[in-house]
């Protein structure tokens, strides 16, 4: 492969702890548009072209042939366990007591590793939903968010971490409420979030909360999933990569606007985790962040772009009597019960 990007040009991040993290990597969540074959030889050739966090999660249902990549990467040298960030998540269905271990552990055969490098709480919700089910299905037995039920989870968090199974532990969908809820209670806090993160979507405040707390942010649909599925669009969402000062900067540069974004994104101080099957995308996703920056006046354009357009609205995990899916974020600064 031409395309190699050699590791030292590749800035990095520090967690509370000291170790160290690529500024970007790379999502595997297919969605319903590309087969767990195609999400896994993305993630073969992410690794030679020099990709070393790959976020993954139990619900992408490809952790296992995502496995055998690494097995193979492993076996042949391409790159050493030690080398590799992996992530992944535990879904809504296992919240239950013992259960976090047990999807852990499944994750671990699939994944085929020792150790998972970050293991977060995918939704703060024990909210269960069929993949690929419509936007306004509702499932009864959805509850509202609870201390206590987080709670539950973030234990049996803090556990794997000490049997050595997750070398971190992090949450995924939260708030500045539901944060500062939690928090005091972790006896293991957070070192990492992941939250929706993009031009049109930056989350000041919540994205300030997280580093004044020294929890690193982890930016998911940097390039604002412009091919998600119909299902998850609504009226009045952004598409950022049309936006006229992003297209604008992006002809300036000569790159296409998802580019642009991820560089705003690194910039801002966040670790994109950009998703592509297709080699030229994730080679330039990755090289993008070890050359050609954004000037502080594009950053400052950039900055008054923001539309506060959430695009992950997560309306599939509203319980009963929940009026909107807003009531998943806390918009008026207080747990939505
Ligand atoms: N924690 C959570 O709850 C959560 C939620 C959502 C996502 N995530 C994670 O975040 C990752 C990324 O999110 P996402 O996949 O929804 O959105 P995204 O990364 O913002 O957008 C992905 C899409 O952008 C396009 N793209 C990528 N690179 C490009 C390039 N260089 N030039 C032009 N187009 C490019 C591709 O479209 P084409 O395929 O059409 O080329 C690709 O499908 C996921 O894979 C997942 O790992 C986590």
């Amino acid at each position: 492969m031409t395309n190699v990007i050699d590791q030292s040009r590749i800035p990095k991040r520090r967690l509370v702890s000291g170790k160290e993290i690529p500024c970007i990597g790379m999502g595997t969540f297919g969605s319903d548009r590309f087969t767990s074959e195609q999400v896994s030889s993305a993630v073969a050739g992410a690794i030679r072209c020099g990709y070393r966090l790959f976020d993954c999660a139990s619900v992408y249902g490809n952790e296992d042939l995502i496995g055998k990549v690494f097995a193979d990467a492993f076996a042949d040298g391409a790159v050493k366990r030690e080398e590799l960030f992996v992530t992944s998540k535990v879904w809504n269905d296992m919240h239950g007591a013992g259960d976090v271990l047990k999807s852990l552990k499944k994750t671990l055969e699939d994944l085929r590793l020792e150790y998972i490098d970050a293991y977060f709480v995918h939704w703060p919700f024990p909210n269960y939903h069929a993949p690929g089910c419509d936007g306004d299905a509702r499932n009864p037995d959805s509850k509202p968010f609870s201390i206590e039920r987080f709670m539950s989870v973030w234990r049996q968090m803090e556990e794997i971490m000490d049997m050595g199974l997750a070398k971190n532990i992090g949450m995924s969908n939260m708030t500045i409420p539901k944060l500062e809820a939690v928090l005091p209670l972790c006896r293991i806090r957070p070192a990492l979030i992941e939250m929706e993160l993009h031009p049109g979507f930056q989350q000041p405040e919540l994205f300030g909360y997280c580093v004044r707390e020294e929890i690193l942010p982890i930016g998911f649909c940097p390039i604002g999933s412009p091919t998600r599925p119909e299902r998850d669009k609504a009226t009045g969402d952004v598409s950022d990569i049309e936006m006229p000062e992003i297209v604008e900067i992006a002809k300036a540069h000569g790159v296409h606007p998802a580019i642009i974004c991820l560089k705003w994104a690194v910039q801002y101080g966040a670790v994109p985790i950009p998703f592509s099957v297709y080699e030229n995308e994730y080679t330039g996703n990755l090289r993008c962040v070890t050359e050609d920056p954004l000037t502080d006046d594009e950053m400052a354009i950039l900055k008054t772009i923001d539309k506060n357009c959430r695009l992950v609205k997560g309306q599939v995990f509203l319980w009963e009597h929940a009026e909107s899916w807003e009531d998943l974020w806390d918009l008026d600064g207080t747990i939505t019960k």
